[in-house]
């Protein structure tokens, strides 16, 4: 009798320990890794295109460069993290390849030569992109403009010389 609790006790705690393990591993995949939402991502791209109009129009084509790898860097996350969302049909990464791939090459061939001509039209196309997409994803309430203003009141735009 004696020796049956104590091995219902040794399978109780292996059991309890086992539920633990398995409860923290979960916890660590679901907790360790902050994986930032389509719609955060979306909104820091805002930015980031808002920018990249500044920084054009001032010909700081360093600073344009950057805008445009951040919005690269940030649309491989929204393709890496975000396989698919919501009702849409299509696969993110497909989608994105489809409106962006171009007018972000044409975008850093005119940054490359310092062509503001071109980087206009690349950046309307830029524009038409997200638009497009927005349209193609069932958010096309949701319209991306040309900046009218510059909102960021605490960073220079201009090259300093
Ligand atoms: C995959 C196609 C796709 C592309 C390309 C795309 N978007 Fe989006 N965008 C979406 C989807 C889908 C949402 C809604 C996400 C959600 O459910 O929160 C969204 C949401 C947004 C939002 C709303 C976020 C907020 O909090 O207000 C903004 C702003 C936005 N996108 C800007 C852009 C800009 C700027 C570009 C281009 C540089 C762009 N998007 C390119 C699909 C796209």
């Amino acid at each position: 009798m004696k020796s049956s609790f104590f091995s219902f006790g040794l399978v109780l705690g292996a059991v309890t320990l086992l539920t633990a393990c398995t409860g923290y591993h979960q916890y660590a995949k679901e907790h360790d890794h902050y994986i930032p939402g389509l719609g955060e991502i979306m909104a820091q791209s805002a930015d980031r295109h808002a920018k990249l109009w500044f920084a054009g129009l001032a010909r700081n084509w360093e600073l344009a460069a950057y805008e445009v790898d951040e919005l690269r860097e940030g649309f491989e996350d929204a393709a890496k993290y975000h396989r698919t969302h919501k009702q849409i049909k299509q696969p993110i990464p497909e989608l994105i390849s489809q409106y962006m791939d171009q007018p972000l090459a044409g975008l850093e061939e005119a940054i490359k030569d310092n062509d503001s001509r071109a980087f206009t039209n690349n950046y309307d196309s830029l524009t038409e992109g997200c638009n497009a997409c927005h349209q193609a994803t069932e958010f096309g309430f949701n319209r991306v403009t040309h900046p009218s203003f510059n909102p960021f009141a605490n960073q220079a735009f201009g090259t300093s010389n």
